[in-house]
């Protein structure tokens, strides 16, 4: 068994944070949403690792390789990312004739897959999808069962009138038939080799595709308010660890990493993680907020928020529900003529 894991795409829906940095490399609690995705795969015994990149190979490569895994970690270059089937066609070699499951980089399942690996191979299926029920079924990937239940008629993307309330995770488990199927696929309407068009083929030549429902939450990081969401998610299962000395009010699951320094005016109300190296002087971190390493924060108020590392925040007032990229400044300037000066890159949204 092996995993091919998606981390190319332009992620345009994340920008300006993707213009200078692949999406799955956002981090979640402090942690790259990639690194969600490898965990996951080698927490089911599974150690040979293909990983699709694409516009910011080097950085994906350069991030995976800081860390140890007990994994063979391959990096497969797509070109343009012509869409998931595409990915599978690029990644023929590495995958040989071995079953594998495909994982969207930029998805946190919070049970993990073991559950779902099993019942792959124990069903002996060509292809096993994973469902999740969704109140917005019009937003996703949706299946249509059978009259009993039991199997996949049809899977029918972003469907006006659902069929079913059951949305595709970006999970897929797959037989080596899955091979012929990609190669036997149009380009869609939106020019992409579609993996639900591919999985499709399969349900119409006579293979036997099953699923399994998600118990837990499942997150696709795909826009803004999906990384403020899954932030909240994983920071609601974390831990208290304190790694420094301080004299701050810290309130609940906490978690503070080595070099930090937290001055006694300081109020953190978890569950919040704060990276190493920061300064924090005279703040508050309310509930739901992760804050990147080297990070310096004076008189300012942040809650429900992920600041990722090197940023400066001084007498700012209050930060609310924001996702704040790498280095960013935000001051106040008491000095004449008074207003707003603003250096913003391109797509950045401001609500004042
Ligand atoms: P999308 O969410 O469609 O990724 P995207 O980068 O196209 O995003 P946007 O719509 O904002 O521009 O794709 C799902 C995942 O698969 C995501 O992790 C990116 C990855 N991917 C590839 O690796 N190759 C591809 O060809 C495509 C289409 C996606």
């Amino acid at each position: 068994m092996k995993a091919l894991i998606l981390s190319g795409g332009h992620g345009t829906r994340l920008r300006p944070l993707t213009y200078s940095q692949q999406k799955q490399l956002i981090p979640v609690a402090n942690k790259p949403v990639l690194f969600y995705a490898i965990e996951d795969v080698i927490e089911a015994g599974i150690h040979e690792i293909g990983i699709i990149v694409g516009p910011n190979a080097d950085q994906v490569k350069k991030t995976v390789l800081s860390r140890d895994w007990d994994a063979n970690i391959e990096f497969i270059y797509q070109g343009d990312p012509k869409g998931l089937a595409h990915a599978i066609l690029v990644a023929r070699e590495f995958l040989g004739d071995d079953d594998f499951v495909m994982y969207l980089g930029d998805n946190i399942l919070r049970e993990g897959i073991v559950r779902h690996l099993e019942h792959f191979k124990k069903g002996n299926f060509d292809a096993s999808i994973l469902l999740q029920e969704v109140p917005n079924p019009q937003q996703f990937g949706v299946v249509e069962l059978s009259e009993d239940g039991k199997t996949i008629k049809r899977l029918i993307e972003k469907p006006k009138v659902p069929p079913s309330n059951l949305a595709l995770v970006g999970i897929y488990f797959f037989k080596p038939v899955i091979h012929e199927a990609v190669r036997n696929i149009k380009p869609s309407w939106r020019n992409e080799l579609e993996i639900t068009d591919a999985i499709q083929w399969l349900i119409d030549h006579g293979y036997k595709v099953g699923w399994t429902k998600v118990t837990g939450w499942w997150k696709d990081t795909g826009k803004p308010e999906d990384i403020l969401d899954a932030n909240r998610l994983i920071l609601d299962d974390i831990e208290r660890n304190i790694k420094v000395k301080t004299n701050a009010r810290i309130i609940g699951r906490v978690v503070v990493e080595e070099g930090t320094e937290i001055d006694e005016n300081t109020v953190i109300k978890g569950p919040a993680i704060i990276g190493k190296n920061c300064k924090i002087r005279n703040a508050y971190i309310g509930p739901y907020t992760s804050i990147g390493d080297n990070c310096i924060i004076e008189n300012t108020e942040i809650e429900d928020s992920v600041i990722l590392e090197g940023c400066e925040i001084r007498n700012a007032g209050r930060i609310l529900e924001s996702l704040i990229g790498r280095g960013v400044k935000i001051l106040k300037s008491d000095n004449h003529p008074r207003g707003r000066k603003l250096v913003i890159g391109d797509n950045s949204q401001l609500v004042l």
